[in-house]
């Protein structure tokens, strides 16, 4: 069942959200050579805290931490280690969530530490930049379909290619409600697109094969390939307005 926000709704759920975007914002400044991603963690978890917001993500089916740190051929559900340190051309993802007013924001981003190559560069900008492509397409009276295919399209047309078994949600009371919001699609196919509609859009998208598997650690995944990947992620809600990033800051 997917459930529509209010107005009302929408400016309770924004405060989630901007202290969801907060806590990426001053994780993704922590993000540098020499540094644990338990540490990274530990940024994101105080900047929640201290802004009265729960940690979404911790204890969410037993998930041990506020932030999700995914390290180069890591696609999503790193988990923040002491042991973990970012090294020199690292590409560091990022996940965190905030609870606030009852309502979640979640979003993501994919951070350099230090130089990169300019391949690794080229793979985070294509999907940040898809990200706001599809972002575009989350308008009244289009279909969930409109938003899938121009990620897809964006990224393989630049040589990427899009994860399938993790999507984007829609968003609201629940971290993870109805619909499932995928990077690939056919224009014109899936749910309706209404005002008030909140969802998460987060395009996984990996240098080489699409293929990914999961760690014995129950939670990491990483490509199959062991080629780089990149996950970037906004809340945002469709109105009569158009679409709204609401973990903008
Ligand atoms: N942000 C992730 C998502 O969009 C959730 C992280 S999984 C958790 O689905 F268990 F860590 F919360
Ligand atoms: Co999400």
């Amino acid at each position: 069942m997917i459930v529509l926000k209010t107005t009302r709704e929408l400016s309770l759920m924004k405060e989630a959200c901007v202290i969801a975007a907060g806590a990426l914002k001053a994780a993704g400044e922590a993000v540098e050579p020499g540094v644990s991603t338990e540490e990274i963690n530990r940024i994101a978890h105080n900047f929640i805290v201290k802004s009265g917001a729960i940690p979404t993500f911790k204890g969410y089916n037993g998930y041990p931490a506020a932030a999700c740190i995914s390290i180069n051929d890591e696609v999503i559900h790193g988990i923040p280690s002491k042991k973990r340190i970012i090294k020199a051309g690292d590409i560091v993802s990022v996940d965190v969530g905030a609870t606030f007013n009852g309502y979640v924001g979640d979003n993501a981003a994919t951070f350099a530490a230090g130089d990169i190559s300019p391949e690794a560069q080229r793979l985070c900008d294509t999907t940040r930049e898809s990200l706001y492509e599809g972002i575009k397409m989350a308008v009244a009276g289009g279909r969930l379909g409109d938003i899938g295919s121009t990620i897809q399209r964006y990224c393989e047309e630049r040589g990427f290619s899009v994860v399938r078994e993790f999507t984007g949600h829609g968003v609201g009371k629940q971290m993870h409600e109805d619909p499932s919001v995928p990077n690939f699609g056919t224009p014109g196919r899936g749910v309706r697109l209404l005002p008030g509609m909140t969802i998460a859009i987060e395009p996984m998208i990996n240098m080489g094969g699409a293929g990914i598997r999961q760690l014995p650690d129950g939670w990491t995944i990483k490509t199959k390939d062991g080629s780089l990947s990149a996950h970037f992620e906004h809340t945002i809600a469709i109105t009569s307005n158009g679409p709204v990033i609401l973990t903008k800051i």
